[in-house]
């Protein structure tokens, strides 16, 4: 018998967030957010559809609980819904909205699944979006105020804080590629977004820490592992320039190194030197920059990556690698890219902690005759992923914890329903939930606290390549360092 053994303490978890399930859009009180501004706007979403009920997770908590119990979870990540907080992001609070969470947090603990709360996974008030949104720098004193609110209520009992969810989600793909709400294409926008996100991260530690004693606070990034398509100098440069966008734009400031010079430059060069960074101000470095107790990683895919000819929004292309397994999401299937990328962190940043905040897939594998749902893809998917995570922990990278995205199938943002992610199957009509193998598979996992003897996935591409072969004994080479 072979077994991976993760740590004692390991946290085996899920993660969903506020408007990508809870539905219930604009009852008791909940003011509209961007995210349903951006829904109800036609052809903004792929399939035409929006969160209103997405899966009624409003109502339907309590059964929702009752199969992460089933399935044996140590942790749950959830979001809170600004606007359910605060219809119109600030002012008077909604106290409906705080007893949902209370009740929800209540009985998490009581079900002993520890809560992980997210403050910010997207869904803006609509009211504070009218003043300007994120590019606006007043938006951090409100976040703050609203993260304060949640605290003082929830903070007796919830012990782990994330800020923000994917920065360079709300700033880049928000607010320069436009692809989610507010569907802005700016990019001088979208860095005041990126600096704004960070600073509000800082501002709002003290205050939680205040207002919730003895709690981890932190943040959950979204890293894809880069690599060139060429040893060609312009494709080196190019996987650099990727790599600077999406993750040293935010692992640098966080870390107290500041904005990195490469990007600030290319940054002005695109910008037409019309951008003076003015908006990072004499003390916000240090701020952002403060201590935290734990990065959250979301890890999905690798993204191979060559010069682009001049002209596009960017200076670089991702280009389809050769014959690895993708996901429907045309995600390419690269768990070492999960190892390689928490041995570089780990070995660039030296990290207290890390939570694998997010990691699964999207297959739309629904219920056979027998009403199973036989998600094979996705217990390969989970498992090769844990096995990277796995090596990286044998390695020394202190790995606390795993949350598989998602719990639910659910509102997959700009792609509508059609990608599923959920270790749950939901009918999107009927709200029936039945656990998928995968869920089944997960819970043994659990149980194991690890993996024992897993199997290669079936079919021909065998196991995804990792950047060396596995085994419990194996001895790491050290991790590459970059920088
Ligand atoms: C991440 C988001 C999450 C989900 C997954 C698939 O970027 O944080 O809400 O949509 O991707």
């Amino acid at each position: 018998m072979k077994k991976f053994a993760f740590p004692q303490d390991f946290l085996w978890g899920a993660a969903t967030s506020a408007y990508q399930i809870e539905g219930a859009w604009n009852e008791d009180g909940k003011g509209e957010s961007i995210w349903d501004r951006f829904a109800h706007t036609p052809g903004r979403i792929l399939d035409q559809t929006n969160g209103d009920v997405a899966c009624d997770h409003y109502r339907r908590w309590r059964e929702d609980l009752a199969w992460m119990k089933e399935l044996g979870l140590s942790a749950y990540r959830f979001s809170i819904s600004w606007p359910r907080i605060l219809p119109h992001g600030v002012g008077p609070v909604n106290p409906k909205g705080l007893d949902f969470y209370s009740r929800l947090v209540d009985e998490l603990l009581g079900a002993g699944v520890t809560p992980f709360v997210t403050l910010y996974h997207w869904d803006l008030p609509q009211a504070l979006q009218e003043l300007g949104g994120w590019p606006e720098r007043s938006i951090c004193e409100r976040f703050t105020l609203y993260a304060d609110t949640v605290s003082r209520h929830l903070g007796d009992r919830v012990k782990h804080w994330i800020t923000h969810n994917e920065p360079w989600c709300i700033a880049f793909l928000s607010h320069h590629l436009g692809e989610h709400a507010p569907g802005q294409k700016d990019l001088a926008a979208a860095l005041r977004v990126a600096h704004h996100v960070l600073l509000s991260h800082g501002q709002s530690i003290p205050v939680i820490r205040r207002n919730s004693p003895a709690s981890q606070v932190g943040l959950a990034l979204n890293f894809t592992w880069v690599e060139p398509a060429s040893d060609q100098p312009a494709d080196l440069a190019a996987t650099r320039w990727m790599d600077g966008y999406i993750q040293r734009w935010f692992t640098e400031p966080l870390s107290g190194r500041g904005y990195p010079a490469d990007m600030v430059a290319s940054f002005r060069a695109l910008l037409a030197g019309g951008e003076s960074f003015d908006f990072v101000r004499p003390g916000d470095l240090e701020t952002i920059a403060q201590p935290t107790d734990f990065l959250g990683v979301n890890y999905y895919t690798r993204a191979v990556i060559r010069a682009a000819p001049p002209g596009q929004t960017l200076p670089v292309e991702a280009r389809e690698s050769a014959n690895l397994p993708r996901t429907e999401m045309d995600w390419e299937i690269y768990p070492s890219g999960l190892t390689l990328l928490l041995g570089w962190l780990h070995s660039t940043y030296r990290l207290r902690k890390i939570f694998i905040t997010e990691n699964g897939c999207s297959f739309s594998d629904g219920p056979d005759e027998e009403g199973r749902v036989r998600d094979q893809r996705r217990i390969d998917y989970l498992q090769s992923h844990l096995l990277a995570a796995h090596a990286a922990i044998l390695a020394g990278v202190p790995v606390a914890g795993y949350f598989a995205w998602s719990l639910l199938d659910n509102f997959e943002w700009a792609k509508g329903y059609a990608q599923r992610f959920g270790l749950v199957w939901v009918d999107p009509v009927t709200q029936q939930r039945i656990p998928k193998d995968s869920a089944w598979w997960y819970r043994q996992v659990i149980q194991n606290r690890g993996l024992v003897d897993p199997h290669p996935p079936a079919g021909k591409t065998g196991w995804p390549p990792l950047p060396w072969k596995i085994s419990a004994s194996t001895a790491l080479p050290p991790f590459p360092k970059r920088n």
